[in-house]
């Protein structure tokens, strides 16, 4: 395969965000997933080309040479064991093969979670915020990370790592679906802060971290404001005209951290949909339900 500009492995929603993103720029983009199939046509007609991968098995495959490795494949499930395996050995086997064949890519982009971030009493985190290691998810996901920035460390290859909010997006809008059938609840004994990104900023800023000359290793990934589920519930219940959501007592929810974006927005980074109103505004246009 001749060299191209970005090889996304694990190309899903994120990953095809991204490739829609480069390929407008006039950037060559192998998307890379083990059912390539599944990608969606549109990709393919703007000129993405597809691969079929196994990330657990690198060996048997003809890799591209790429400047960029984006590496954004999701866990196979909630278990420590899955999410160092997305996170962790299945990047580091990747970053380990290609430089086994001479073709390291200069940058590599880990596409990882906020969930590394630990729990803080309501109060702000930010890339400089310890983890919790004790945490299952978040060691899991911290041990993941520091497994992939040393095989970059060991391939020569620079390391950087994204940790996303929750993302939302053309379709993914279950949020919109239980606010309009009146079914959306929230916990009420907590504040329940949700930090977010819609898909197309978080594309957009992959590409612009890892086109900056001297990128940190650590960027969250979220938009400018977090914000506690109650009150986006009921700015899209407001917005719909729909039932205002209740709180529900059953309901228990993590949500005890806000996420600094600060990072990323003093790197230059114009956010498109800088908080929930403005990307849900977008979403409820595109579907015709509000004007
Ligand atoms: N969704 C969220 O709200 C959220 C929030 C924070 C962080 N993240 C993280 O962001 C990343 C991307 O999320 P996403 O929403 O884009 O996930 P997604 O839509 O599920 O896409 C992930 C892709 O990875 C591929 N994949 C999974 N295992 C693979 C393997 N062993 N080898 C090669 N490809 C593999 C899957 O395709 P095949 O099954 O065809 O291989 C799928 O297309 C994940 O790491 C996720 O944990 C997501």
């Amino acid at each position: 395969m001749d060299r191209v500009h970005t090889f996304i492995a694990g190309c899903g929603y994120v990953g095809e965000a991204l490739a829609a993103v480069l390929l407008a720029e006039g950037k060559t983009v192998v998307a890379a997933r083990r059912r390539p199939e599944r990608l969606a046509p549109e990709l393919l007609a703007a000129g993405a080309i597809p691969m079929a991968l196994d990330l657990g098995a690198p060996e048997e495959y003809d890799l591209p040479a790429a400047e960029l490795l984006v590496l954004a494949a999701s866990p196979e499930g909630r278990t420590q064991s899955a999410y160092f395996e997305a996170f962790g050995a299945g990047p580091s086997g990747l970053l380990e093969e290609l430089a086994r064949r001479g073709i390291s890519p200069k940058r590599a982009v880990l596409v990882s979670s906020t969930g590394a971030f630990a729990e803080a009493k309501g109060g702000w985190v930010d890339e400089l915020s310890s983890p919790n290691l004790d945490d299952p998810v978040q060691g899991a996901i911290v041990r993941g990370e520091r497994a992939f920035t040393d095989a970059a460390a060991r391939t020569g290859v620079r390391p950087i790592v994204a940790r996303f909010g929750g993302i939302y997006g053309p379709g993914r809008e279950r949020l919109i679906a239980e606010v309009l059938e009146g079914r959306a609840t929230y916990d009420g004994a907590h504040d329940g802060w949700t930090n977010r990104i819609h898909v197309h900023d978080g594309a957009r800023a992959i590409a612009h971290i890892a086109g900056l000359a001297d990128p940190d290793v650590l960027w969250a990934i979220v938009d400018r404001e977090p914000a506690r589920r109650r009150d986006v519930l009921a700015h899209l219940a407001a917005r719909l005209d729909a039932p205002r959501p209740v709180a529900a007592a059953d309901k228990s929810e993590r949500g005890e951290k806000r996420v600094s974006s600060a990072r990323l927005a003093a790197s230059g980074f114009v956010f498109r949909y800088p908080t929930y109103r403005e990307g849900y505004g977008a979403l409820l246009a595109a579907r015709g339900l509000v004007r």
